[in-house]
């Protein structure tokens, strides 16, 4: 793919202090537009700036929208490294082929994200924890008011340094566990990463939040009673010591970081165990001490230790609201191969030269 790069006349200040999540953007974006026909075309790196948009443009009507989210860190010695880009470039074809929107090759999603990162690399925040954030995603442009799938699109990367996704940091974190609100049901969009499965999951979050919980915890659209994932993360239990944990590609997004942690825990000699657990089985355990540690994995949470679950009025506390042995393992060494600190046995990061 080729890209042309348009220089800004000014560059932006770069943030100081703690950056939190999701606050500061980059000086540049990287732009490519599709059309039916046509194809992808005039891809860009141009300065960070709005986006006009027709008042009928389909994506404010019908929400053709999808995204993903990874990150490159910057190592002691320097250099960039990216976690596993390819696998989110083929979510965002999964993602995009299930909302029937135009696809964009693997290898030009790493090509774009790469683009972006070596023009930005002075912004990789190097503070503990901290890493720049890449959010490419793709949404419907034509000019249409009418279901059917449009037949333009755009897809965007804009970059921002963070730290940590969670006030709390690397600290346990409370979980709510729903169960009024679903966020996906067999045959659904559960598996993408597609804007309306967080727009429909924000009255959960709210109920968590006025309760006093971090995130919510799914269940089944069906019963209600199998556990799923977590708002922006997958969850996995050490009960009576195995893993467990939701399968996923159907109603359970499939986690880039989910992926490696499964891998790395077999490594390890551990029992992983991909199915759909009975909340009711996850209180027991919780109460009766079987529940031996829990945490969540995500690209921006990393690995999130669950200290407290709730769920219809009882609560159960993991491992006295400490982070688990296994859970700081995990933490370890995924963060030690990202930031380039671990040997990398499994070839997951890619540098960007
Ligand atoms: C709903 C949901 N589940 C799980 C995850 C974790 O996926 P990954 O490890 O690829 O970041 C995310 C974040 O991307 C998410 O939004």
């Amino acid at each position: 793919m080729e890209i042309r790069f348009e220089k800004a006349d000014h560059l932006k200040e770069k943030p100081t202090g703690t950056l939190g999540f999701g606050k500061y953007y980059t000086d540049y974006m990287f732009v490519a537009d599709w059309d039916a026909g046509q194809g992808w075309h005039d891809a860009r790196i141009t300065p960070y700036a709005p986006i006009m948009m027709d008042p009928a443009t389909m994506v404010l009507h019908y929400a053709q929208e999808t995204f993903e989210g990874l990150k490159a860190y910057k190592t002691d010695d320097g250099r960039v490294l990216m976690f596993r880009p390819e696998m989110n470039a083929r979510r965002f074809i999964n993602s995009n082929k299930r909302l029937s929107m135009a696809t964009l090759p693997e290898e030009d999603f790493v090509q774009a994200c790469e683009s972006l990162v070596r023009v930005e690399k002075d912004w990789i925040p190097t503070g503990d924890g901290e890493s720049l954030y890449i959010r490419p995603y793709m949404f419907a442009t034509e000019k249409a008011v009418g279901v059917h799938p449009s037949r333009s699109y755009k897809f965007i990367i804009i970059c921002s340094p963070v730290g940590a996704y969670y006030p709390e940091g690397v600290s346990p974190v409370k979980i709510y566990i729903e169960d009024e609100y679903t966020r996906a049901t067999v045959g659904g969009t559960g598996f993408t990463k597609c804007g309306g499965n967080y727009a429909g999951s924000l009255k959960a979050q709210e109920k968590a939040e006025e309760l006093g919980y971090t995130q919510v915890l799914w269940l089944d659209g069906v019963h209600r009673q199998y556990v799923e994932e977590v708002g922006s993360m997958n969850v996995m239990f050490k009960i009576d010591g195995k893993i467990i944990t939701a399968p996923a590609g159907e109603t359970v997004l499939p986690g880039v970081t989910r992926d490696s942690m499964i891998q790395l825990l077999k490594s390890w000699g551990y029992e992983v165990i991909e199915k759909h657990l009975d909340v009711n089985e996850l209180m027991e355990a919780g109460k009766n001490g079987k529940l031996e540690e829990a945490w969540g994995t995500g690209t921006a949470a990393v690995i999130s230790p669950i200290g407290e679950l709730y769920y219809k009025g009882e609560k159960v506390t993991i491992n006295g609201f400490k982070t688990g042995e296994l859970t700081h393992k995990l933490y370890d060494t995924l963060t030690g191969i990202q930031w380039g600190r671990l040997e990398d046995k499994f070839h997951w990061t890619v540098e960007v030269k």
